[in-house]
């Protein structure tokens, strides 16, 4: 195994790393999983946005960001007028977990140990792109970036400063958004979701 300050000495280029990601055996997840999902966009993007791992259709599809949550974050993104084409969009975990119910496959949440495991990838996608701002999108990418759990409510809406340089803003999930049922808290939280991507969008 490489240690972190010679990770970069065995990629020459974002390309490179794209290409390793899917023969991982950092964890047990690829085990299960149709493909590594890696991510996508400028390699010098400005901005960086990060989910948690792939979900159904970005495991088929080996794109990240395509499902139903990549549908509410094109919009939203859109509403703040943010142009996906100029974003480096990428996952926590890059091997999507799930449990098979009938036809049906269930996202599952990664541990700690599988997020720890799959850091090394995502330290990469950083050191390469080198993103000004980075956005982790729920609390699984916040802890991926901050190296231990946080809370979104009490870290949202702030720049942070990560020890490269970048700052980063925590938001939450597109997902979250999705699950919620009653339609008022809803709109309150959409609210609040559109302000973070307003924020961001300022900052670019
Ligand atoms: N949810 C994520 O966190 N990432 C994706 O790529 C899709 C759904």
């Amino acid at each position: 195994e490489v240690e972190a300050p010679e990770k970069t000495e065995q990629f020459q280029t974002l390309h490179d790393v794209s290409e390793a990601v899917d023969a991982c055996r950092r964890c047990p997840l690829y085990e299960h999983a149709t493909q590594a999902v890696f991510g996508e966009g400028p390699p010098q993007a400005q901005v960086m946005f990060v989910g948690e791992q792939p979900g159904d259709q970005e495991d088929l599809q080996g794109r990240p960001f395509i499902g139903p949550a990549g549908q509410v974050f094109d919009d939203a993104i859109k509403n703040a007028g943010i142009d996906r084409s100029r974003l480096y969009v990428t996952n926590a975990v890059k091997h999507f977990k799930f449990v098979p119910r009938g036809k049906r496959r269930i996202h599952q949440k990664p541990n700690t140990g599988e997020i720890q495991a799959c850091r090394f990838w995502l330290d990469l996608e950083r050191e390469f792109v080198k993103p000004k701002i980075v956005v982790a999108l729920g609390a699984t990418a916040a802890q991926a970036l901050v190296g231990k759990a946080v809370s979104i409510s009490s870290t949202r809406g702030r720049a942070i400063d990560l020890e490269d340089g970048a700052v980063l803003i925590v938001t939450n999930h597109p997902s979250y958004l999705l699950r919620i049922p009653d339609p008022e808290t809803k709109a309150r939280e959409r609210e609040k979701f559109d302000a973070d991507l307003m924020l961001i969008k300022s900052m670019m």
